[in-house]
């Protein structure tokens, strides 16, 4: 049983990734904070905080945005330290192989897998009914039944289907076309933000902060755990490590740069969004930023919103599928999922058939299933994810003291503890079923690694030749 706590050295995993099975290096600090601002900024600001506001927080979601942006930053600095330090393919998986040990760290690759698939899924389906209105409004309306899952009373979902077709192409044509395609769409998103400040700001009535927390400071913490979904994706920034040029500077850059302008962005969004309308106008929206330039009479600001937000959901959606690919890559790499998941094209230097497995995957989440089931999944995984990572951090410190850290996470273990806590708070916000959903996704887990992944593990083969060679080399075991 000892052996599924089996960790790796950082220096295997590092060898790891240069040799055959190795990802081209294009990217610098720029592109990860586009990289970063594309994964964060999508249905979370322009699809929840209508609900978030109307139903948990009132104008108080200005504060659930601090909250849950707090609990993201204690975060996003473990991570920082673990991708400077472990600049591999496969984020918080690979932290936890290093850290805690084999079993923790399919239990984090399983788990991101919930976020990073079921995110999918969740931003597909967003985008599809924004691009639905969009062309309603232009005239064109597609038949009902192609535009709902069946759980809608509709047959398939095809244009979240198609969406992610288009996607998984341009990922698997090369990363460099990738990151140029993301820093144009990040870019229009970024115009199509201010754009909404500069047209909103002037509209304020601060009477609509008025009752401020209509639900009380309860409601304002539901809230938090609710809009945490519109700041994941930071931590995706992490899984394309093994494309840097330079990981020990530009990555903890392009992680805290890409959390901390979303953050401020999103302040100044829910403020402008409860200040122009009174909270419970958003009930029944599903494009509250939209919704607010309507109400207010401008027009031709709320289409040209609708518009950019499809360019941000389909960046979400480049950034999340490129993570999950990422994560499949370095899972398959280590022997816990079949090899053939993780084959590089020579061509391309891309994962070819993960790409394609997280396409199809997500492609049948998003076709065939209701957003309200694919979503509330995200925010579990992904906080669960947190946590291990943030005490990762606090083991790996007494563990290897001697390991370079290019970037160090402030006041250990007081920042891990404290955002390992925060997240654990924000779970306990979630819904029962929720909770529940993923507890037998995390059963399953357990079933699969130890039916699969602990047989074929490539630790197996390293821990054979360790014992081939004791007697004959004192140099068996690789240490950092
Ligand atoms: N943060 C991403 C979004 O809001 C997942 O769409």
């Amino acid at each position: 049983m000892k052996d599924i706590f089996r960790t790796k050295s950082i220096k295997t995993l590092i060898k790891e990734t240069e040799g055959e099975k190795s990802l081209k290096k294009s990217l610098g600090a720029f592109e990860l904070t586009m990289l970063g601002i594309g994964a964060i900024v999508g249905s979370g600001i322009f699809v929840l905080t209508g609900v978030a506001a109307a139903k948990f927080s009132g104008p108080a979601l200005v504060i659930s945005f601090i909250v849950a942006g707090l609990a993201c930053a204690f975060a996003a600095l473990c991570y920082a330290e673990f991708a400077a330090m472990i600049p591999v393919a496969g984020s918080a998986y690979t932290y936890g192989y290093a850290a805690l040990g084999e079993v923790w760290a399919w239990i984090i690759g399983w788990d991101l897998i919930l976020e990073y698939a079921v995110a999918i899924g969740a931003v597909a389906i967003g985008w599809s009914g924004y691009i639905v209105n969009l062309l309603k409004n232009m005239g064109i309306n597609l038949p009902a039944s192609l535009v709902a899952s069946p759980y809608e009373g509709g047959i398939v979902n095809l244009p979240a289907m198609l969406i992610i077709g288009v996607i998984s192409i341009l990922l698997i044509i090369g990363v460099k076309e990738s990151a140029k395609f993301n820093n144009l769409i990040v870019a229009i998103k970024l115009v199509i933000i201010f754009l909404f400040i500069f047209l909103a700001v002037g509209h304020v009535k601060p009477a609509n902060w008025q009752p401020f927390m209509p639900y009380g400071f309860n409601g304002v913490l539901q809230g938090a755990a609710y809009v945490f979904f519109a700041y994941i994706g930071f931590d995706a920034v992490s899984t394309a490590a093994e494309e840097v040029k330079n990981p020990q500077k530009d990555l903890p850059k392009g992680i805290i740069a890409s959390l901390l302008i979303c953050t401020v962005l999103y302040i100044v969004v829910s403020a402008i969004l409860t200040g122009v309308v009174p909270y419970l106008n958003y009930m029944n929206t599903a494009a509250p930023v939209a919704f607010a330039l309507e109400q207010i009479g401008i027009n031709w600001g709320s289409a040209l919103v609708s518009v950019g937000a499809v360019f941000g959901l389909t960046s979400v959606l480049l950034v999340m599928m490129f993570g999950q690919t990422r994560i499949f890559f370095a899972m398959s790499r280590d022997g816990l999922l079949p090899e053939v998941i993780g084959g590089i094209n020579k061509k391309t230097k891309t994962p070819v058939n993960s790409t394609i497995i997280v396409g199809v995957a997500t492609a049948i989440i998003a076709g065939f299933l209701p957003i309200g089931i694919v979503s509330e999944l995200t925010n579990i995984g992904t906080l669960a994810a947190f946590i291990i990572v943030s005490l990762g951090i606090v083991v790996l410190r007494k563990k290897r003291p001697d390991i370079k850290r290019s970037f160090k996470c402030p006041l250990v273990p007081i920042t891990p503890i404290i955002s390992a806590l925060a997240c654990f708070g924000l779970i306990l916000q979630l819904e029962t079923a929720t909770k529940i959903r993923f507890v037998v996704w995390f059963a399953l887990g357990i079933v699969v690694y130890l039916a699969y992944g602990r047989r074929h593990s490539t630790m197996n083969n390293e821990i054979r030749d360790e014992k081939a060679g004791e007697g004959k080399s004192c140099e068996a075991t690789i240490t950092n």
